[in-house]
């Protein structure tokens, strides 16, 4: 493990490197504990450079056991190795060099996961971002491109498959048991995006022709025996592959596509050239033991990997501070993917709800960072909700305020100009003022402030003058490092709707900027005027989620409730919904807090019933209807002092009295929306199971009787409905015979599928309750569970420490220490894990005193633990400063 050095560094320090790298050779002599790796880097000195400089190259954790210049071996007076670093000097002015490395490495006790390691008995690598050092000495930074050539010599019997990036070149015996393999990668790609696989997997196959009518062969390796489960991968591929090409233009540019599953990944996947490696959750699917949310997610994230050829490969990053240029870029693209492939409103409700829980925590905490960030300790600690999700929030900000045409314009200049490039933000947004004309000077500040902007609103109709006021105020909320702010572009979509539901013309307008449909606030203040107006609108704004702000705007419950009804745009509709809940969830809260009874508006429980029941909206928008804001929405807009037990309580009762006016709403729901014949995941099927599903949450609460749950899971032929049912018995039944027996069912008939059990320990790990910590720590003790399994750990652990707040906020403090213990264990077997994990803490200041002063000294306990990682130690740091 990489120790702490308290380094940080910071974006004004940039500059290129002294030598430029022209090429690289890699040999692998694959073994499971001493691999060794032949490194020949042709470099020489950049023009200008200090004819004295020393190469400096990245290592961590590396032993060298040779090292050649030009062939020769190298006095080692001329060099210094360290395990962090190769220092070379007395190197020519100016003609090219080659230096031979060789490092050994141990890819089975790589538990980090970083680097080249083994996944039950595959060869895999991470490189991003700092991984490549890991197996040789490096430029290992994303402006350092060049053109790869890899040999891998490895045992035939064990490993028949050998990959890397690229063409395959070739490939023979290698003495009595060995065989080796040629890859050529003819595009200069950054260390970050090298791959290497080799090992014994099954493959699935297919080909796809590009638009200019290559053959490209398409290949997905699963472990043996679980190709079957790797076809709606393969068909969401090429469904990516199409899409690319029709919206964007793009056209994949090598013969070979592959992607690997393995079992061992720190994150969801990774776009490595070529060679993509994915976490087996996103990959492997069939409806027996995947729920429609996870075939959402394949899709998603095979899209997302396949659109980094263009947005993240073809163009890289500068550095990591511009991490958003790729990561930002290509999130926006893959939800633009889903948004076509599925229910477009519905996707971006999902979006909306995800960024909501996610990044806004993030961004209000101790751990707020800008979009483009200028300093970091840490980068793995930087892959994060804001970089990703608020980052494709930005870029689809620009697509709001240009127009359909003038993004197109960018993107498409943004592909001309920088393709092989090492790009950076401020490249990006140069495309789309230079290919449009549009000044993004002041809109560029959301890459560089932190924080949610929140906008108050007020408007005044004034019926004798035909004219409706609106003003808004923006507040930009000091983070960690930006006290003050200035004023931001927001681009706000809206409608002026009618009594009818007719949208009114708002085209004469004073007091600032509309195009078409979008409102400009550009100031601190602003107060929009819209004349002709003959009778007093209900306003609908930030339709869409059109930005990603807070907004404060007191309608009434009419107007809300008009929105719900009328607005065209759907999101609008379930956001008026959604304003309506939270007051009286909030106000639940507070009586439950304070002892007292619960009080459920009579309006509310009739906007649901009436959106439930209309069989003219989609089933999935109705679904998400009924799944009111979870209790962390709830804690979020109280905004401190927070206790999750009233919260649960109060937002429990809120359900009950849902659940109880509408049992023959969800009685007929559930009857009407069973879906018949052969299963398939598509997006109008999945939304009819969502909706009745919550019915039969909605009908057992109302019933108060496992009954009617133990059914469904009896009945159930896919893995949706079957999660779903004893989702419903372990939550709402917990003490429930039907729920011992249904859970112990679920365990023996998927014993021998490691992710249909993660879904059964997030199950048991999320039942609310103070109870819950003991039945986590019995769980650990299962022979299913394995601590050096990154999706055991988040199914178990993270599910209680992310998704059940009663449960990992008791009041004793218990759950925390647990917790504390739980990343000192992890954290020299995986820091990247453990810092992930330990944001879980981040908005422990909201917590009321108690457990806000019992989450304190888990924290400590964990900043005094002994040789905490770089990461750990980073994330601590900032969520006790701050
Ligand atoms: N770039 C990858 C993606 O966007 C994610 C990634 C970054 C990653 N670092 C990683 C994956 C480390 C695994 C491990 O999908
Ligand atoms: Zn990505």
């Amino acid at each position: 493990m990489r120790t702490d050095t308290g380094r940080i560094v910071h974006l004004a320090d940039y500059r290129p490197t002294d030598f430029v790298l022209e090429r690289v050779d890699l040999t692998f002599e694959l073994d499971p504990t001493e691999t060794k790796v032949e490194a020949r880097l042709i470099f020489h000195r950049r023009e200008g450079v200090d004819p004295a400089a020393p190469l400096v190259l990245d290592g961590d954790d590396l032993t060298m056991t040779s090292l050649l210049f030009d062939q020769i071996e190298m006095d080692p007076a001329r060099y210094t190795a360290l395990p962090e670093s190769l220092e070379i000097r007395d190197l020519p002015e100016s003609t090219p060099f080659e230096i031979t490395v060789v490092t050994m490495i141990n890819p089975e006790a790589n538990t980090q996961l970083m680097g080249l390691y083994r996944s039950n008995g595959i060869y895999c690598t991470q490189c991003e971002a700092e991984g490549f050092r890991r197996i040789t000495y490096f430029p290992d930074r994303p402006d350092v491109l060049a053109v790869y050539t890899i040999n891998i010599i490895a045992d035939k019997a064990a490993n028949p498959l050998l990959l890397s990036n690229g063409n395959f070149l070739g490939g023979a015996g290698f003495g009595p048991d060995k065989h080796f393999a040629a890859w050529f990668d003819p595009h200069p790609k950054p260390s970050y995006l090298f791959a290497l696989v080799a090992g014994d997997l099954g493959v699935v196959e297919d080909t796809f022709t590009t638009m200019t009518g290559r053959e490209v062969a398409l290949k997905i390796y699963v472990e043996h025996g679980k190709e079957p489960r790797a076809a709606y991968a393969m068909d969401a591929l090429k469904r990516s592959m199409k899409w690319d090409e029709e919206v964007f233009g793009r056209e994949y540019d090598l013969d070979i596509f592959m992607i690997v599953a393995v079992s061992n990944f720190n994150m969801g996947a990774m776009e490595n050239k070529g060679l993509n490696i994915f976490n087996d959750k996103y990959v492997l699917a069939d409806p027996e033991t995947a729920t429609d949310q996870d075939y959402a997610n394949i899709e998603a994230i095979i899209a997302h990997e396949y659109f980094h050829n263009w947005t993240g490969n073809r163009i890289t990053c500068r550095d990591w501070f511009q991490l958003c240029l790729k990561e930002g870029l290509t999130v926006y693209r893959d939800h633009e993917f889903s948004a076509d492939m599925r229910s477009r409103p519905v996707k971006r409700i999902a979006e909306v709800r995800h960024l909501r829980s996610e990044q806004f925590p993030e961004d209000s905490g101790p751990l707020a960072h800008p979009v483009r960030p200028t300093k970091y300790r840490e980068i793995n600690n930087f892959y994060t909700t804001t970089v990703y999700e608020k980052g494709s929030e930005v870029t689809r900000m620009i697509a709001t305020i240009l127009g359909r045409d003038g993004f197109k314009k960018g993107m498409d200049l943004y592909f001309e100009r920088h393709d092989g490039d090492a790009s950076t933000v401020e490249d990006f947004v140069k495309c789309f003022e230079d290919a449009t004309g549009a000044d993004l000077n002041q809109f560029a500040l959301w890459y560089h402030q932190a924080g949610t902007p929140q906008v108050t609103v007020s408007s005044v109709y004034d019926a004798a003058a035909s004219t409706l006021s609106l003003s808004l105020e923006q507040m930009l909320p000091a983070t960690p490092g930006q006290p003050n702010k200035e004023p931001m572009h927001i681009p706000l979509r809206f409608a002026l709707i009618g009594d009818n539901g007719a949208e009114l013309d708002a085209s004469i307008v004073t007091g600032g900027k509309v195009t078409a449909d979008v409102l400009h606030l550009t100031e601190r203040s602003q107060t929009f005027v819209f004349s002709g107006i003959s009778s007093r609108p209900v306003v609908s704004l930030n339709r869409g989620f059109s930005a990603p702000i807070t907004l404060h705007f007191e309608q009434s419950e009419a107007d809300l409730a008009h929105i719900a009804r009328h607005d065209s745009d759907h999101f609008a509709r379930w956001q008026a919904i959604t304003d309506s809940a939270l007051p009286v969830l909030t106000k639940a809260a507070r009586a439950a807090q304070a002892g007292e009874p619960v009080a459920v508006s009579a309006s509310l429980v009739d906007i649901l019933l009436t959106v439930a029941a209309d069989e003219e909206l989609e089933p999935a928008f109705r679904a998400q209807a009924l799944a009111l804001p979870s209790e962390s929405d709830i804690a979020r807009e109280l905004g401190g002092d927070n206790d999750p037990d009233a919260i649960h309580v109060g937002r429990e009762a809120v359900l009950v009295a849902l659940a109880k006016a509408g049992a023959s709403v969800f009685a007929a729901l559930y009857d009407r929306h069973a879906v018949t014949g052969a299963f398939s995941p598509d997006a109008a099927s999945a939304g009819r199971r969502a909706l009745r599903n919550a019915a039969l949450t909605f009908l057992s609460i109302a019933e108060g009787d496992p009954k009617r749950a133990a059914e469904a899971y009896a009945a159930a032929n896919n893995m949706t409905d079957l999660s779903q049912a004893l989702s419903v018995l372990a939550h709402r039944f917990p003490e429930a015979k039907e729920t011992a027996a249904t859970l112990q069912a679920f365990e023996a008939r998927f014993a021998d599928n490691p992710l249909v059990l993660d879904k059964w320990f997030a199950i048991q790990a999320t039942i609310p309750g103070a109870q819950t910590l003991e039945h986590v720590r019995s769980l650990m003790a299962s022979p299913h569970y394995a601590a050096g399994n990154p999706n055991r750990v988040r199914s178990l652990i993270g599910s209680l420490a992310f998704s059940n707040p009663t449960g990992f906020h008791r009041k004793d403090g218990a759950a925390y220490s647990f917790f504390a213990d739980q990343i000192l264990d992890i954290d020299p077997r995986n820091p990247q894990l453990a810092a992930r994990l330990l944001t879980a803490l981040r908005s422990w200041r909201m917590l009321e005193s108690s457990r806000a002063d019992k989450a304190r000294q888990a924290l400590v306990t964990i900043e005094r633990g002994p040789n905490l990682s770089t990461d750990v130690r980073d994330i601590v740091d900032r969520i006790l400063k701050a």
